[in-house]
């Protein structure tokens, strides 16, 4: 393979920030290094990448995207969904909601959403996932998924699956006959009009600049009456226009009431910035959260040292010792990864399975169980 010096990355990992939205802090540099040495010379790559050749950008997104998603990932979004969001809608005489799963990556929470809509909506429904990643939206499309996708991070709320006694299992075609997927840039305008919008745990790579634009694109992409649901640390405080709904901690958020007079509510932090970690939550919680975002921006060593001092503190954290585990199977030691998910399971063995655990995002005791068993019975994703 062809060597690349750091100006050849330095540009590439630019332009990779470009295409993307990324901050460069969130690019590894030698996942730039590896990706670009297999098309061709560092001359002729940054070249091509410089005038948009497709191949390359896709080789480059791809080396910068990071996929982690699973079926129903906050439940409380989807709980909202039903209790008040899709109320509201159909009373307002909607003959279609449509919702958009932006930044879906391989369709889990694009077909959690349709599962959730289909079973409780008197009207019509259309699902839409978008993605940057042509290879994402490919198993999007073909809709089967393996034990580490539908590791149980609640009640399944809505039946998903078509049973067919197989390890891997596909979607119900009810599902896929309101699900479409398509190629889309959150820098670019939106593909629509939604009264849903999910763009949950994108964002938080995103540069400041980034983040504006793709806020700025969601939100002219939102029906009267509808709903954006972010991810806990993608944005900062309410985009323009947008005022909170629900618990604050959810950030889902809706189109300001002007008719009502609203007390100023304190200063937020820009919405134009990724959310710094919530040193207000508890002090575990307040160091995984930083441990994430060190982990989401490819620092995986200053995640490591952040972690370890996490335990050291709070030894019985069990989300730390997953996310511990989690960065071992990253970095390919599956001995330090499996000693880990054996400890999450003794330190859970006793707690009800259904008790929620303080964490990044509230997860049940049996969520934790069902990754480590999981990666025990088969390995790594
Ligand atoms: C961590 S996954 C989140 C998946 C899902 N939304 C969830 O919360 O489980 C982030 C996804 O965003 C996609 N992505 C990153 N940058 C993007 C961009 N500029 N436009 C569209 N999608 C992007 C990545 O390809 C990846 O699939």
């Amino acid at each position: 393979m062809t060597a690349f010096d750091d100006n050849a990355v330095e540009r590439l990992t630019a332009l990779a920030s470009e295409f993307t939205g990324f901050s460069r802090d969130a690019i590894l540099p030698d996942a730039i290094r590896r990706a670009a040495a297999r098309l061709g010379s560092p001359e002729e790559v940054v070249e091509r990448a410089a005038r948009g050749d497709r191949a390359v950008v896709h080789a480059l997104c791809q080396a910068v995207s990071v996929g982690e998603t699973f079926f129903f990932r906050q439940p409380e979004h989807f709980r909202f969904i039903a209790g008040t969001l899709l109320p509201e809608l159909t009373k307002g005489g909607r003959q279609v909601i449509r919702a958009w799963s932006a930044g879906c990556a391989t369709g889990e929470e694009t077909y959690s959403l349709a599962a959730c809509l289909l079973d409780l909506s008197p009207v019509r429904v259309e699902v839409l996932g978008t993605d940057l990643l042509e290879r994402n939206l490919a198993a999007a499309r073909a809709g089967t998924y393996g034990a580490w996708s539908r590791r149980a991070s609640g009640p399944m709320l809505h039946d998903l699956f078509r049973e067919n006694g197989h390890e891997r299992v596909s979607v119900a075609d009810r599902l896929r006959k309101v699900t479409r997927f398509e190629l889309h840039n959150l820098l670019e305008p939106a593909p629509g009009e939604f009264d849903l919008i999910f763009c949950r745990n994108v964002l938080v790579y995103f540069s400041p600049d980034a983040v504006k634009i793709g806020v700025r694109n969601l939100t002219h992409a939102l029906a009267h009456g509808g709903a954006i649901f972010f991810g806990s640390m993608d944005v900062g405080g309410p985009p323009p226009g947008l005022a909170p709904a629900g618990p604050g901690e959810l950030q889902i958020f809706r189109h300001e009431r002007r008719a009502v007079p609203r007390p100023k509510p304190p200063d937020p932090p820009s919405a134009a910035a990724p959310m710094e970690p919530k040193l207000r939550a508890p002090e575990p919680v307040a160091l995984h959260l930083r441990a994430l975002v060190h982990i989401e921006r490819g620092d995986k060593k200053t995640a490591a040292q952040a972690l370890d001092e996490l335990t050291r503190a709070v030894p019985d954290y069990v989300p730390g010792i997953l996310e511990r585990a989690l960065l071992h199977v990253r970095n390919a030691e599956p001995t330090a990864a499996a000693s880990l998910m054996r400890e999450v399971l003794r330190r859970t063995e006793k707690l009800p399975l259904e008790e929620v655990l303080a964490g990044p995002e509230p997860l049940p005791v049996s969520f934790y169980r069902d990754s480590a068993q999981t990666f025990l019975k088969r390995g790594a994703p």
